[in-house]
């Protein structure tokens, strides 16, 4: 059996080149490749390099790529010579400004017609966005929060809500493809994309994904409110060197299966049909040319079906930046030949030229290319748009409504983590005088950051009037006359701190919202962790008047707060809370929710003590170098609950058995609350330094107070497993530990 198996995979990539293509003719979606195979049958080598390329909407329009558009006009000419005579498979993103369904429907339908009534085997246009928190590109979608929100609300549920509500309204406006969520486990806090993932866990960014990717796509991403989701980026981008946006990462292969590769193994599990590449270099090879990752490890090994997209002009990149390519026809060779099979060129259809040119002198082989289409063809199937170009058959009443909004806010709610509440200062009364102050405290954008109806989310232009700022929310909790605003600060510029002490003086509390600007990949780098010092110096100025301080942190990293942490009374992290944020908070400072939020990743005291929860010992050894502000995981409630002891079914176990940890938590305090309950496992002793402790587990439970409620988990051998340094993933016979809340337990586990 195992022998014709290998010579099976032997033939396969003999046949396929350098790669294992799809062949499958059986199974559930036998009759959508058989579909696919007579539409391939029919095509030539010009129509399949076309439908490897994806163009950036801006290539159909008047106007330079990047220019401001305040109407999106298509030029004839460019439409004609990208759609129609280089057959552009996918189409994606914006034009400048976020459109409403009724526009997408208009753009998108004319994309469409374009391609039914001009093109000879009339292949509907794959139409992609960066729906990463909600329908974001659509103007007046809900804007849920983002997903470091999700994972600290360590509610799997929301995140599957916040899938739903993203491809239902991305359908509303005519999308099929998200290039969402984003599985990047997130290692260094520097990196200024961390609000756009699960943070820096790789149980919580694996849990949180497969649910996300379950929102999104349903058991039929062709469904009127399904999508279908890309996840991203492949793999490595989060875990680089410097924390700079694409840059290096260099990590071995033991760890990248360990910290970074289950995510995406789940999510292939949970039907993942696309993949967006890792702008980075791994290991001193660019990702976009790692045949190893993309095709052995990728395609082969987890049996991956979908497609494989490239990053934004990240062909381009392998000859600009990476420098493995002296010119662009060599960089596409060398991305096809990797396992590439979606081109992300925005501006142009020099890929599908190259590749053309690259087949027809044997370079490449035509097999590695209708691996490639048979991919696209097959996921475009899947959704939908051979059968419902622009999904019309359905009305959207849901868009943009009062359920979608409101559970909206509960996500943001939920997520918000209270971090100090020195003697229970919060909740506040509401009969109090409050100075709002703080350069997020009157900002739409400052609360959904980048992302938001423009890529930098920081244009005012497009925010929703009826949405609420922390000011305006508060103000609407207390009454105005309560309330007093003073800006005080910009990002990193000083505006009127005075006036802002001023104004404190007379008020009762202090609200500081302080935060970071909007703002996504390379221009979200910076240079210190340091909150800015203009930030930093009105906490300070405003905690010297000797006025309690409320400080609200609108971040999507943790920037360190060291020297105003001392200075205040409470300390509320909401993250990237979204259109709901401002009430979510003001929710929260008042008591209407207790906050149940956690860390979803460590928050550094030092930028030179950068170290994540789950790092090896050495670590610790001598200076006490782990010594965060706040451990991953933690989180305040207004109630308090108490742990009971961990019971497990046996204090040793089998090898093939699994074992039940129970543990008994209790509402001690007088408000109801949500608790979320994370179990670790610590592994004694193992052949690769173990680290101190790893999450495997997590569920949220509501007690009301006094209410105790037994929260079990089941372990499985798999969670007592690591990845070997031979890149195997072993099990060791030995110690281990649980722990859950203040309580441990430990249990021997035999061969
Ligand atoms: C980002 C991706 C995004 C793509 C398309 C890239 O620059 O890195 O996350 O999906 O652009 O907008």
């Amino acid at each position: 059996m195992k022998k014709t198996a290998l010579i099976l995979a032997g033939i396969c990539l003999i046949i396929a080149g350098m790669s294992c293509s799809v062949k499958e003719n059986t199974g559930p979606d036998k009759a959508i490749y058989e579909k696919v195979d007579s539409i391939m049958s029919l095509m030539t080598l010009e129509e399949k390099a076309g439908q490897m390329l994806n163009l950036g909407l801006a290539a159909l329009l008047e106007g330079p790529f990047f220019t401001f558009r305040d109407t999106l006009i298509f030029d004839t000419a460019k439409v004609n010579s990208l759609l129609v005579k280089h057959g552009a498979g996918s189409v994606q993103n914006l034009g400048t400004y976020p459109l409403t369904p009724e526009e997408w429907r208009y753009y998108i339908g004319y994309i469409q017609n374009v391609v039914k009534g001009q093109t000879r085997l009339k292949i509907p246009v794959l139409y992609g966005i960066d729906a990463v928190h909600g329908a974001n590109y659509t103007a007046g979608s809900v804007l849920t929060p983002h997903q470091i929100n999700i994972a600290a609300s360590f509610d799997t549920s929301l995140a599957r809500i916040a899938g739903e509500i993203t491809a239902y309204e991305m359908k509303a406006s005519a999308i099929p493809w998200n290039y969402s969520p984003n599985l990047d486990v997130a290692r260094n806090p520097l990196w200024g994309r961390i609000y756009e993932t699960f943070g820096e866990d790789t149980y919580v960014t694996t849990m949180m994904g497969k649910s996300m990717i379950e929102g999104m796509m349903g058991n039929d991403p062709a469904a009127y409110d399904k999508v279908i989701a890309s996840a991203k980026h492949f793999i490595g981008y989060g875990a680089m060197v410097t924390g700079k946006d694409r840059s290096f990462v260099m990590m071995p292969e033991h760890y990248i299966r360990q910290i970074l590769l289950p995510p995406f193994e789940e999510a292939i599990k949970s039907g993942l049909l696309s993949i967006m590449v890792s702008s980075s270099s791994l290991n001193g090879t660019p990702s976009h040319i790692d045949h190893y990752f993309l095709t052995k490890v990728l395609k082969e090994e987890l049996g991956f079906k979908g497609v494989v997209i490239t990053d934004w002009g990240d062909i381009d990149n392998l000859v600009n930046n990476h420098r493995v390519a002296k010119n662009e026809r060599e960089a596409v060779k060398m991305s096809v030949l990797a396992g590439i099979d979606i081109c992300m060129e925005p501006y142009d259809a020099s890929f599908s030229e190259h590749l053309i040119d690259l087949v027809k002198s044997g370079e490449v082989p035509q097999s590695r290319v209708d691996d490639a289409v048979r991919r696209i063809l097959y996921v475009k199937y899947k959704s939908g748009i051979f059968d419902d170009m622009l999904f019309e058959k359905h009305s959207y009443d849901k868009f943009a409504s009062k359920e979608f909004d409101s559970l909206s806010l509960q996500a943001a709610r939920e997520s918000i983590t209270l971090l100090k509440n020195a003697n229970n200062i919060l909740p506040l009364a509401k009969n109090k005088k409050v100075l709002v102050t703080g350069v997020a405290g009157n900002s739409i954008n400052y609360l959904n950051n980048g992302w938001s109806r423009t890529w930098a989310g920081e244009d005012t232009a497009y925010n929703d009037k009826q949405k609420h700022t922390i000011l305006q929310a508060i103000k609407a909790e207390i009454g105005s006359q309560n309330v007093k605003f003073v800006q005080g600060t910009g990002y990193t510029n000083e505006i009127n701190i005075d006036e802002a002490v001023n104004n404190a003086r007379q008020a009762d509390i202090i609200i500081a919202c302080v935060g970071e600007k909007p703002a996504t990949e390379v221009p979200s780098n910076i240079e210190d962790l340091e909150l800015p010092d203009a930030q930093i110096k009105l906490v300070e100025k405003l905690a010297a008047t000797g006025k309690p301080v409320i400080l609200v942190m609108t971040q999507g990293r943790p920037r360190i707060i060291r020297k105003i942490e001392p200075l205040v009374q409470a300390v509320v992290m909401a993250y990237v809370p979204g259109n709901e944020g401002g009430i979510a908070i003001s929710d929260i400072i008042f008591g209407n929710a207790n906050p149940s939020g956690k860390l979803p990743y460590t928050y550094p005291r030092y930028s030179g003590s950068i170290i994540m929860y789950d790092h090896q010992r050495e670590n610790d050894f001598g200076f006490m170098a782990y010594r965060p502000q706040y451990e991953f995981g933690y989180g305040l409630s207004y109630t308090t609950f108490e742990y009971g002891d961990i019971k497990l079914d046996s204090d040793s176990v089998k090898s093939g058995n699994t074992i039940n940890c129970s543990i008994d938590v209790k509402n001690t305090g007088k408000l109801a609350g949500k608790e979320a309950v994370l179990l670790f496992v610590t592994d004694e002793y193992a052949s690769v330094c173990p680290v101190v402790k790893q999450l495997k587990r997590f569920t949220k439970i509501y007690l009301e107070p006094g209410e105790t409620k037994t929260v079990t988990f089941k372990l499985e051998l798999k969670d007592l497993m690591f990845v070997s340094s031979n890149n195997k993933r072993v099990y060791e016979p030995g110690s281990f530990k649980i722990s859950i809340g203040n309580k441990e337990a430990g249990f021997y586990l035999y061969e």
